[in-house]
């Protein structure tokens, strides 16, 4: 990260805004919270690529539990505790962030907005928080690191050993100091709405297409037009060291290298190689976080992939508290899937976790307005975590418990 490792600055959004009648300017103006964004990007981005990213695996359980398992839980505040100095920061991986959240791996960012990946890692690294660059990205991490130094990476492993170990060395050697590796795709998600999206990668041209990018002018001059006027084709760029397949072709297959043999000596094998921070993403069982703190894992993302993977998988809330018994002290426990308030990460961080990811609310963001659409989504999380732990009767993250939490549904 960039931008301060010891000096957070405060959050930029004052608590009362709405009260006083604050408004922001620009195209985000009248987005007030994270689900705003939807709606607004919906309007943005041509049917497929807003299919891809919205869509999750067949019939939603999981994309619709990861929302649940926030509702269920409820507030219960403190009061008179003196919250005037509020510092929602935390550390993670000897790393000060300003606020307990970061922006997940995505794939495709490009796509949703001009050099889309830069765009999520440079709106992060101004405002002190954590992206992940996704591996299944249009940009080169050389690039990306380049622009924002700080940004995390996110790997799916190529094959074999001897490609995961070029892929590691060109990821050292781009000067990445943390590295994700995503486990939860041994074989891809059964998203029949990226079908009926007319989504695919990489996208096959048809009139439908065409169409379909013609209606959305915006994004068609904005983001398709100048990106190939200015870079050419987009390829698949991280998966591998070397470049993948081009985002649309006719013939053109991608390379998905046979995932599903993929256990655990890969992460011993990763571990040997990667000397830096090393994060697991895609856990759910309480015995994997276990497996990952025998192997030397440093921190895990407690994830269901935002319900794209196996349906019916379970809602990453549910999980945490016994995830966080097995990961001892020694291991960062984060966690993401269906945060769309401050609510949502204050729940989430009372249960165990030490930080959250947003993923499709910052894809929107960048797709509405770029920098700073992410910027703007950034800052209302920011002033929610901010209130909330004020009305908690909390000064810092870390203040917070399950004596903040009880269970709804509980007489
Ligand atoms: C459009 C999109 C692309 C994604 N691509 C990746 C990816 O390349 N690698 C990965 O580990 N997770 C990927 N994910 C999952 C996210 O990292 C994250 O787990 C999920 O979006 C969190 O749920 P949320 O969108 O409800 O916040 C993707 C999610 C979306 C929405």
């Amino acid at each position: 990260m960039s931008t301060p490792s010891s000096t957070p600055q405060p959050p930029s959004s004052n608590a009362w805004g709405a009260f006083n009648g604050t408004r922001r300017s620009g195209r985000t103006a009248d987005l007030l919270s994270l689900d705003d964004f939807e709606a607004a990007a919906r309007r943005v981005l041509p049917r497929p690529i807003f299919g891809y990213v919205a869509g999750a695996a067949e019939d939603n359980q999981a994309l619709d539990d990861n929302r649940q398992a926030f509702r269920e839980i409820a507030l219960v505040p403190r009061v008179l505790r003196n919250v005037a100095e509020r510092d929602q920061g935390v550390t993670l991986f000897g790393q000060r962030y300003v606020s307990p959240f970061g922006i997940a791996p995505m794939g495709i960012a490009a796509l949703s907005a001009y050099r889309g990946d830069i765009v999520l890692a440079r709106a992060a690294a101004a405002a002190g928080i954590p992206a992940v660059q996704s591996g299944s990205s249009l940009i080169r991490l050389e690039e990306v690191m380049a622009a924002a130094p700080g940004t995390w990476f996110q790997a799916y492993l190529p094959g074999t050993p001897e490609r995961i170990d070029a892929l590691l060395w060109r990821v050292i050697a781009a000067g990445v100091q943390t590295l994700v590796v995503t486990v939860d795709i041994p074989v891809a998600g059964n998203r029949e709405n990226n079908i009926r999206a007319g989504f695919s990668t990489p996208l096959r041209p048809s009139l439908r297409l065409a169409w379909d990018g013609l209606v959305r002018p915006r994004w068609l001059a904005g983001t398709l037009l100048r990106t190939l006027a200015r870079h050419g084709m987009p390829h698949f760029e991280n998966s591998f060291a070397e470049r993948g397949a081009p985002i649309l072709s006719s013939r053109v297959q991608r390379d998905f290298a046979a995932r599903d043999h993929f256990d655990w000596s890969h992460i011993a094998h990763i571990r040997r190689q990667w000397r830096g921070p090393l994060v697991v993403k895609g856990i759910l069982s309480p015995q994997d976080a276990a497996l990952a703190r025998q192997h030397g894992v440093d921190g895990i993302i407690v994830s269901n992939h935002g319900g794209r993977q196996l349906d019916g998988a379970v809602a990453p809330l549910r999980v945490l508290p016994a995830i966080v018994e097995q990961a001892g002290s020694g291991m960062t426990v984060m966690l993401d899937g269906g945060i769309r308030r401050g609510t949502d990460v204050i729940k989430a961080l009372a249960l165990g976790a030490q930080a959250v990811f947003v993923g499709r609310p910052f894809n929107y963001a960048a797709a509405v307005d770029g920098e700073a659409g992410v910027t703007a989504a950034i800052d209302l999380l920011r002033a929610e975590v901010d209130r909330n732990l004020a009305m908690l009767g909390a000064t810092t993250c870390a203040a917070l418990g399950p004596e903040h939490l009880m269970d709804r549904r509980a007489r």
